[in-house]
């Protein structure tokens, strides 16, 4: 792209990155980049230029990296850029780059080309997750780069929290301890429009999950590795449609039993990020973790028993863990919470 831009008008109004080589003639300037954090999100990147004798050696792809990374640090979750449509090697790079076509318009005289892209969230995790218990803790490293696609970054605002999607998504719903998160893809393969949070600590249940979702490129989840106690108190008020439990922990000794997902503070924290006449799905195998659960609702203000079934809802695709607790020969049972 030619290097004609006005750049003290550009200064005065937007972000310009530059990128320079000290060894190159001229000032060492080979690329800049300018971009809009002021206008209204998404953040518009509006021109990218690389020197002429500089181009095809990656400057672009970096100075837009760069771009994207001073983008997500000021809150903004999506980025648009556009090039002309003669430009064919920008539109094979842009998609490599992550960015989606959204549309072509004719202006100013030519052809023009519109791409978005969702920033890919930090990444969720550094350090160890507190507050768990067991065997199953998380060692503060990135796993793997592709859950760094899919998390969900809690260090950004979580409203709105639709945004937070890389497609538009109406419900949002949250699958706690998916286990390998067989009933989470079955659900985000059948439901596009929803998006699904899905968190689990245990990292090859992690592991497991992204290669499912990156494989069928499902656009509609997000996961973190970690506690759902940490999502919990990160969501915004009434974000959620339906959060699923299915066979939690039981915990079955007495001096365990604050370990319990379900609680008083548990159902305080579920009634806050559910909307209301939302639900929780509760699932388990052992009756005196069902029982308790009953009686908790039954005494909490913001929660009304609905379904309390040995028939599972419909649609129901079973978990890993239903299918052992079948195999050992238990009977599960299936609470429905609903918000008040
Ligand atoms: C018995 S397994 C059930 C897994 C899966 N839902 C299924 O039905 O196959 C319970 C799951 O909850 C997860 N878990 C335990 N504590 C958790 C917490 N605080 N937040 C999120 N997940 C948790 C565990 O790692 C485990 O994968």
């Amino acid at each position: 792209m030619p290097m004609d831009l006005d750049l003290a008008a550009a200064l005065r109004s937007r972000r310009v990155l530059v990128a320079s080589d000290a060894a190159s003639e001229g000032g060492g300037v080979v690329g800049v980049i300018v971009f809009d954090l002021e206008g209204e999100a998404p953040a518009l990147i509006d021109t990218v230029a690389v020197a002429p004798d500089r181009q095809g050696r990656g400057i672009g792809p970096r100075l837009i990296e760069a771009a994207e990374t001073e983008i997500r640090a000021a809150g903004a979750g999506r980025v648009t850029l556009y090039t002309n449509v003669k430009m064919a090697a920008n539109l094979a790079l842009y998609p490599r780059l992550g960015y989606r076509e959204t549309g072509r318009v004719t202006g100013d005289g030519f052809r023009r080309v519109n791409f978005e892209k969702t920033l890919a969230p930090r990444i969720a995790l550094k350090a160890p997750v507190d507050g768990l218990y067991g065997r199953r803790r998380v060692h503060g490293h990135t796993i793997d780069p592709t859950y760094d696609r899919y998390a969900l970054d809690l260090e950004a605002p979580a409203a709105p929290l639709v945004r937070h999607f890389e497609v538009p998504v109406g419900a949002v719903r949250l699958e706690v301890g998916f286990g390998g998160g067989e009933h989470l893809v079955h659900h985000a393969r059948s439901a596009p429009d929803v998006g699904l949070i899905g968190v689990e600590p245990f990292e090859s249940g992690m592991m497991r999950a992204v290669r499912d979702v990156a494989a069928e490129g499902l656009a509609n989840v997000r996961l973190y590795l970690g506690d759902a106690r940490r999502v919990l108190e990160w969501l915004p008020d009434g974000a959620l449609d339906r959060v699923d439990i299915l066979y939690p922990d039981p915990w079955h000794k007495k001096k365990h039993w604050k370990r319990r997902f379900v609680s008083v503070d548990g159902l305080d924290r579920l009634a806050r990020v559910l909307a209301p006449g939302g639900v929780v799905r509760f699932a388990s195998d052992i009756p005196s973790y069902v029982a308790w659960t009953r009686a908790h609702a039954a005494a909490h203000p913001a929660f009304a028993m609905g379904e309390d079934s040995a028939t599972p809802w419909e649609g129901w695709p079973g978990t890993r863990y239903e299918a052992k607790a079948f195999r050992e020969g238990r009977t599960p049972r299936y609470l429905t919470l609903v918000r008040a």
